[in-house]
C-alpha cells in the first residue's frame, strides 16, 4: 500500500502524529503489533500537562481531560516529617491534569477511527528500508502472517522503547545515551476513596512513595522496591504497610487491590532522532523514568515539533525544519531527561546510600521548598515548558 507518512505505533505519539497531519491534509497509515483492547487497557502513567491537554483539545470540542480528569494546581512535597506544598497556580500561573493515558489513548482511537484514518491493529513492523531514499518503506506483517509493505514519502517511528524504527534511523537497536536506576516502582490500583487531594511525593527513610489519585472510588499508589521484586510475593497487608510507612503523617485509605505492576527505571536518549526520511518520536527517541509523569508529554512535545517539520517537507518541499528535527526536539528532551533524574534522584533512597548522602538530600529538598525560586523551578517543569508553535 502507499501513503504519505506510514507511522509505526499506534500509542499517544502516533495517534497524535496522525491527527494532526490528518489537518493538514496529509494522508498516514498507523500500525501497532498490538490489538485495540490491549492499546486501550493498558495502565500507563496520569498526569498531563497543560500545554498537553491544550493540543488534545484539538480531538474535540475539549479534551475530555477536562471534564473527566481532574486539574491539579499543586503537588505536596513530604520529607523529614513534614509536607511542603509547591503551589503551581501562584508559581506560574499554569496547572496539569490527572488524566490515565489510557483514557487519552481511548479518545485518540475513537477521533481517528471516526476520521475514517486507516489505522491497523495486530500488525507488527519487521524494519523499515530505504530511509536513505525519498521512498521509505516498512515491511511488516499482519495478524493472519500476511506480509504488508508501505510505501511512504517518510517513516515514523512512534513504536515505544522496543522500537524497529529506531535500528533504521540511528544505525543499531540499541544505540543512544543510557541510565540505569538501583531500584523500579511498586505500582497499585485499589478500591478506596482518596487519601489526600493532591499528589504526594515522599521521601522517606524507608524510601520513595506516590500517592495518586484515579477516582472518587480508585486511587493509584507506587512505592519505591527492589527492580527484582515478584509482584506476587506480597500480601495485601505488606502492601499496606509498605506505604503507610513511607507517608508519616498521612493515614491511606485503604481498600481492596486489584493491580499490580512493577515499573523499571530507565533514561535513554538515541544517539539520533532523524536520518533521511525517517524520525523517531515518544519513546522510541527517549525514556524517562517516571518520576515527575514527563513520558507522555514528552512525546507529544515531540510530536508537535516533527508535524510542522513534515508539514514544510511535504507540502512545502521545505527541508529546513526537518534538518532541524534533532536538535529542536532534543533541546526539550534533555531538559526533561534532567527533570526527571532530578526528582528521581532526591526523592528515592539509593540503596547504597550513606549518611551524609541521606542528609545532603534532606539539605537539597529543604533548599527547593524554601527558595521561591526553587519551588518555581520545580513547578516549570512539572508543569511543562511552553511548546513548539504556542504560547
Ligand atoms: C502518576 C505517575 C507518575 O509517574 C507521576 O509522576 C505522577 C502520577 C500516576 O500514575 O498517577
Amino acid at each position: 500500500v502507499r501513503t504519505r507518512v506510514a507511522i509505526v505505533g499506534a500509542g499517544p505519539a502516533g495517534l497524535l502524529l496522525s491527527h494532526l497531519l490528518a489537518a493538514a491534509g496529509i494522508d498516514s497509515i498507523v500500525i501497532d503489533s498490538r490489538t485495540r483492547e490491549q492499546i486501550e487497557q493498558t495502565i500507563r502513567a496520569g498526569i498531563l500537562e497543560q500545554g498537553t491537554v491544550e493540543v488534545l483539545d484539538a480531538l474535540d470540542e475539549f479534551s475530555r481531560a477536562r471534564t473527566v480528569g481532574h486539574r491539579h494546581d499543586g503537588i505536596e512535597l513530604r520529607f523529614a516529617g513534614a509536607g511542603h506544598r509547591i503551589d503551581f497556580a501562584s508559581l506560574v500561573g499554569r496547572g496539569v491534569w490527572l488524566y490515565p493515558q489510557h483514557e487519552a489513548l481511548k479518545d485518540l482511537i475513537a477521533a481517528r477511527i471516526a476520521a475514517g484514518a486507516d489505522l491497523r491493529f495486530g500488525v507488527t513492523a519487521q524494519r523499515v528500508e530505504g530511509a536513505a531514499s525519498d521512498r521509505p518503506r516498512v515491511f511488516a506483517t499482519g495478524a493472519d502472517g500476511r506480509a504488508l509493505e508501505i510505501d511512504a514519502d517518510f517513516v515514523v517511528g512512534a513504536d515505544g522503547s522496543h522500537s524497529v524504527v529506531r535500528a533504521a534511523v540511528t544505525g543499531s537497536q540499541t544505540g543512544g545515551y543510557f541510565r540505569e536506576y538501583p531500584f523500579a516502582w511498586f505500582g497499585i490500583l485499589c478500591e478506596a476513596p482518596p487519601s489526600a487531594t493532591e499528589l504526594i511525593y515522599s521521601n522517606s527513610p524507608n524510601g520513595f512513595a506516590l500517592i495518586s489519585q484515579r477516582s472518587a472510588t480508585v486511587q493509584r499508589m507506587y512505592f519505591q522496591c527492589d527492580p527484582e521484586v515478584d509482584p506476587e510475593s506480597y500480601t495485601e497487608e505488606q502492601l499496606w504497610h509498605e506505604l503507610q510507612s513511607r507517608v508519616p503523617g498521612t493515614t491511606l485509605n485503604e481498600g481492596p487491590i486489584f493491580q499490580r505492576d512493577v515499573l523499571r527505571f530507565r533514561s535513554f536518549v538515541a544517539h539520533s532522532l532523524r536520518t533521511g526520511r525517517a524520525a523517531l518520536v515518544g519513546d522510541a527517541a527517549h525514556t524517562v523514568p517516571p518520576t515527575g509523569a514527563k513520558g507522555m508529554n514528552l512525546a507529544v512535545a515531540d510530536v508537535l515539533v516533527l508535524e510542522r517539520a513534515l508539514r514544510a517537507l511535504l507540502l512545502e518541499n521545505d527541508e529546513r525544519l526537518i534538518d532541524a528535527y534533532h536538535d529542536t526536539a532534543l533541546h526539550r528532551i534533555w531538559k526533561a531527561q534532567h527533570f526527571s533524574w532530578w526528582m528521581t534522584s532526591m526523592l528515592h533512597v539509593a540503596p547504597d546510600a550513606s549518611d551524609f548522602d541521606r542528609l545532603r538530600q534532606l539539605g537539597e529538598l529543604q533548599t527547593v521548598v524554601e527558595s521561591e525560586a526553587g519551588r518555581r523551578y520545580l513547578a516549570e517543569a512539572y508543569t511543562g515548558w511552553p511548546l513548539e508553535g504556542r504560547a
